[in-house]
């Protein structure tokens, strides 16, 4: 299968030296991209900023913004059979970055923030997407309706749920814990190495793979 996979956080211009960004390090990303190389299926990953090695027999894009990793996904995402999308997309970015270093002055300081594209949201309608779709959700509260509700919303054939309010697992952790939310039930994947729950992932998409061969030879 040739898989596409999203890791990493991106980072929003402030200013030319300021950005905002989140606490991803890319590791559960990169780890799925791993694991769907050494079971021998082509990986793509498309990854933000992050001091990771790129896994052997990856292909390799670096994006640095929302925007950036829009519009890598958005040219490469139809050519998929499947597409794992684990990075901390910024939500929002700074509506008008500064040209120039923003010098210190009054006590505050106001930023406005605009909404950047939805880009698992657009899989399928936008760009177009018709293979397999799998989302993560992070949370701190209410994991289960809120995944359920990705699920629908993005028209996904799974999504991940990870408790990122917990320092053992999810950002920059080695491991993770996650509820699997499918369309007609959950799955418990306990608190393990992000390369055991990348490998069950993969395993998965093959699975999957076949069922829709099956159904449609
Ligand atoms: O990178 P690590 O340090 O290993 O940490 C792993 C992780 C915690 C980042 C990972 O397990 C995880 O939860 N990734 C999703 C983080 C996220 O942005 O979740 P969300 O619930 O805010 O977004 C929901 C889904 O939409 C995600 O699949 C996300 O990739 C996607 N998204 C979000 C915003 C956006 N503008 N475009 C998107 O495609």
């Amino acid at each position: 299968m040739k898989i596409l996979i999203t890791a990493g956080p991106t980072r929003e211009s402030i200013d030319p030296v300021r950005y905002l960004s989140n606490r991803s390090s890319g590791k559960m990303g990169y780890a799925l991209a791993e694991a769907a190389a050494q079971a021998g299926h082509h990986a793509l990953l498309i990854s933000g900023p992050t001091s990771l090695d790129v896994p052997e027999g990856v292909d390799f894009l670096s994006v640095e913004t929302a925007a950036e990793m829009h519009a890598a996904v958005a040219n490469h995402l139809r050519k998929m059979d499947a597409a794992i999308f684990a990075a901390a997309v910024a939500d929002y970015t700074p509506a008008s970055p500064a040209q120039q270093k923003i010098k210190k002055a009054d006590a505050t300081l106001s930023l406005e923030l605009v909404k950047t594209k939805d880009i698992l949201g657009a899989a399928r309608h936008e760009i177009g997407f018709t293979g397999i779709l799998v989302g993560f959700a992070a949370e701190t509260e209410n994991l289960l309706a809120n995944a359920q509700r990705k699920l629908k919303a993005k028209h996904c054939d799974l999504i991940v749920a990870n408790d990122v309010s917990r320092s053992d697992i999810g950002f920059d952790s080695s491991n993770n814990e996650v509820t699997l939310v499918f369309p007609d039930h959950t799955e418990f994947f306990p608190r393990n190495l992000k390369q055991k729950l990348a490998c069950h992932l993969v395993h998965w998409l093959e699975e999957k793979s076949q069922i829709l061969a099956e159904k449609n030879p």
